[in-house]
């Protein structure tokens, strides 16, 4: 909308300018800067006697300081507003060369029958400041979680790794006995127990290599992956805590886009978190036979994990609190989990959904959207 605003310069309205915490800048048509008020002057270090009469682009770093003329006119030509009636987050230039966050809105004003902009900007550098630290706070709120995740499968990893050593070490001692033996059986048997120490010592490294990459700290970095794989070898990290319980876990693909751009460790994160609440609760029930299944699915440019279990499920007065940091009914639970698990979900531009399943116990489906995250 635009209003007819006496524009003449006066004391009052100077004196009203300068009362505002905000930064505000008045240019004429052809962006020639003809008010600069206190707080603009401490926004962008210049004096109102110094840049009044200079052009707006001076107030900006490339591109925009490029493009600003084509934008202006553009606009007045077609009346179609860029920024117009809508704010945005820009970056403006300091007097001292360094940039500055700001969220500009911009209103037209008539003044004698003269086009006028009004910008209103407002410094965001310390709500920038306080956005990177959240997110390197959630980022090491997860890698803690992660290690703590870890920490609690460690047992069962120490076993799946004890396991290969036992065999190497027994395959080991069969071939120093047949080592004496001079002839063609000896040796292929031999051979033979060379390759099963080798698988064997494979086995354990790829167990290790699992921990250490969900051990690692680091940013959000999408990359394909092929999914089904990247399910599997979450589910590895389960293979000897479901042996020792009643568990099962089935896994069911059924999707047709094979490699997807996402975290790998995030999102093995998400299913390490869902499967093991799923176990935990199967623990505490005495659901037989106790079951976890994992579905993949696709529909309409989404991909939906799923994680569903037979257990007790979550008790309906609990539901709205489920993805709230420190929730938790457990004696030794943090409750971060599902919290953590959402923030993932979120930052692939999905989701992190609960509701009953129909086999009776707990249903979350992470949904990630196709065209988003591609
Ligand atoms: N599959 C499930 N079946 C039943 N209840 C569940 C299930 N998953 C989560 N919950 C409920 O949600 C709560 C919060 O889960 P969340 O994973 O956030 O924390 P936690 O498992 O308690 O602790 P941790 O931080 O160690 O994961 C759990 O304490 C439990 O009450
Ligand atoms: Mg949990």
């Amino acid at each position: 909308m635009t209003h007819d605003l006496p524009y003449n310069g006066s004391a009052s309205l100077d004196a009203l300018l300068d009362a505002a915490v905000d930064a505000i800048i008045i240019s004429d048509d052809e962006g020639t800067i003809v008010q600069f008020n206190s707080a603009a002057e401490r926004l962008f270090g210049y004096a109102a006697a110094d840049i009044i009469g200079q052009n707006l682009t001076t107030l900006m770093p490339p591109p925009d300081r490029n493009q600003h003329g084509q934008y202006m006119s553009r606009y007045l030509n077609s009346g179609q507003p860029a920024i117009i009636g809508i704010g945005r987050e820009v970056t403006g230039l300091h007097a001292s060369g360094r940039t500055v966050p700001v969220h500009l809105s911009v209103g037209e004003i008539k003044s004698g029958g003269r086009e006028r902009f009004v910008g209103i900007l407002r410094d965001l550098s310390e709500q920038k400041k306080y956005e990177a630290a959240v997110i390197t706070l959630e980022s090491q709120l997860a890698h803690a979680d992660r290690l703590v995740a870890l920490g609690e499968l460690t047992a069962g990893m120490a076993h799946e790794i004890n396991q290969p050593l036992t065999a190497i070490a027994a395959f080991s001692d069969a071939g120093a006995r047949l080592i004496d033996n001079d002839n063609d059986a000896a040796r292929t048997e031999l051979k033979n127990i060379c390759g099963r120490i080798s698988q064997q010592a494979r086995r354990a490294g790829d167990v290790i290599a699992r921990l250490r990459r969900l051990s690692q700290k680091g940013e959000l970095s999408k990359s394909s992956h092929d999914l089904q794989r990247l399910v599997q070898s979450a589910l590895q990290l389960f293979d000897h805590e479901v042996r020792r319980s009643n568990a099962a876990i089935a896994t069911h693909f059924n999707h047709r886009t094979k490699l997807v751009p996402v975290d790998e460790i995030q999102i093995q994160q998400v299913l390490v978190n869902l499967i093991k609440n799923s176990l935990d609760a199967l623990a505490e029930s005495a659901t037989e036979p106790a079951q976890v299944h994992v579905h993949v699915e696709e529909e309409d440019e989404h991909l939906y994990i799923i994680v569903e279990d037979n257990g007790p499920g979550v008790d309906p007065e609990n539901e709205p609190h489920l993805f709230e940091p420190f929730f938790t009914t457990k004696d030794h639970g943090v409750g971060l989990g599902l919290s953590i698990c959402r923030n993932i979900a979120v930052a692939h531009g999905g989701n992190l959904r609960y509701k009953r399943s129909e086999r009776g116990g707990a249903r979350f489906t992470l949904s990630l959207p196709l065209t988003y995250i591609g």
